[in-house]
């Protein structure tokens, strides 16, 4: 796309959540104009003060209906599809919403025209045992056949100020005397900063990906959940003991903790801890990578420390002593 940014309307579904705030920053520093297309508009005002007066819009949007994700779409030069969901509640079921919502999407941008990117996951896999997994990669197999030129973008665990994995077992460490380690804590993740998402998801709206490619996005380094684990104590200076819970006790634990409001665990997040969440070597070797995108991947010890550090018994004003 060689439109000029202040030119340009940018949709972005989901843009209310975790990685959207930081996709509409982005956009939103480049110029561009942008519609928050959201379930609820009125809890998207958080947003208004990334852009300037009347450069950020919100609409009412929800995924499963297909008329208002076109309503949405409408007039729109890209659009982004940032919706997933870690657990099914009500109507919000895995395959209606990042699978059959995500074709709703791409349909609606090849009916306009409008360039896509769509946000998927490491892990989406047909044939996985894991309910979320299988309808991500529906998902992006009903985008790739709308829209055939989309950039699919299917990140690590992500983090960032607001994210929901540090600061959920931070959370949880300055209560529990314990840390669980599913599967002993074996899993191999490649975090990535959220700010590089973001960055990759600007970089695939001005043109800057190879059409119809699928990009995994990882962090500079990989570790296990343990090794993750003992990061996250050091820097908020608890000391915990890591309980290592086979695979077999944490699925049954997850029965129980899954009707919580926000589950902790559910059976089909044991079943995505099985397989490592870490960048292909085949992405490596086709550089569909943030390298590739041009992006140097942000190191986790650069930022994590700074929205951490409210976790620490004395905060950040007590000079440290270890
Ligand atoms: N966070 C990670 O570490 C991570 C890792 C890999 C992949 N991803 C993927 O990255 C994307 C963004 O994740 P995130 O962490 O930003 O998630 P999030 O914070 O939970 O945000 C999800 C967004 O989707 C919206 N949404 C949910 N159901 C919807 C529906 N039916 N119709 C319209 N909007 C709906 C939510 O808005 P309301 O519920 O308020 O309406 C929210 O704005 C997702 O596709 C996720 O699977 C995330």
């Amino acid at each position: 796309m060689t439109a000029i940014p202040t030119e340009t309307l940018v949709t972005v579904f989901g843009g209310s959540g975790f990685v959207g705030r930081h996709v509409v920053r982005a956009l939103a520093k480049r110029g561009y104009r942008i519609r928050v297309a959201v379930r609820r508009p009125d809890l998207a005002f958080h947003l208004q003060p990334a852009g300037r007066v009347g450069q950020i819009h919100a609409v009412q949007a929800n995924l499963r209906h297909p008329g208002s994700v076109d309503a949405a779409v409408r007039d729109a030069d890209a659009v982004v599809n940032l919706v997933g969901i870690l657990f099914e509640r009500g109507r919000q079921r895995f395959d209606a919403v990042q699978a059959f919502g995500a074709e709703a999407c791409a349909l609606s941008a090849a009916a306009h025209d409008a360039r896509l990117v769509h946000v998927s996951a490491i892990g989406a896999d047909e044939q996985s045992p894991s309910h979320y997994a299988r309808s991500k990669a529906m998902g992006e197999k009903l985008v790739r056949a709308a829209v055939p030129g989309a950039t699919i973008l299917r990140p690590s665990i992500m983090f960032g100020p607001e994210d929901s994995f540090f600061n959920r077992f931070a959370a949880i460490a300055r209560l529990a005397p314990a840390l669980p380690l599913v599967g002993g804590g074996q899993t191999r993740f490649q975090p990535v900063f959220v700010g590089d998402v973001a960055a990759s998801v600007v970089a695939a709206i001005e043109g800057r990906a190879t059409l119809g490619a699928t990009y995994e996005l990882g962090g500079p380094a990989v570790r296990s959940f343990k090794e993750l684990m003992q990061y996250l104590l050091a820097t908020i200076e608890r000391r915990r003991l890591l309980l290592p819970v086979p695979f077999g006790l944490a699925k049954l634990q997850a029965f129980f903790l899954q009707y919580m409001p926000t589950p902790l665990l559910t059976p089909d997040q044991v079943e995505l801890l099985r397989v490592d969440n870490v960048v292909s070597e085949e992405a490596k070797r086709e550089r569909r990578t943030l390298e590739g995108l041009g992006i140097t991947p942000t190191l986790m010890e650069a930022i994590v420390p700074s929205y951490l550090q409210r976790f620490r018994k004395t905060g950040q004003f007590r000079v440290r002593s270890i």
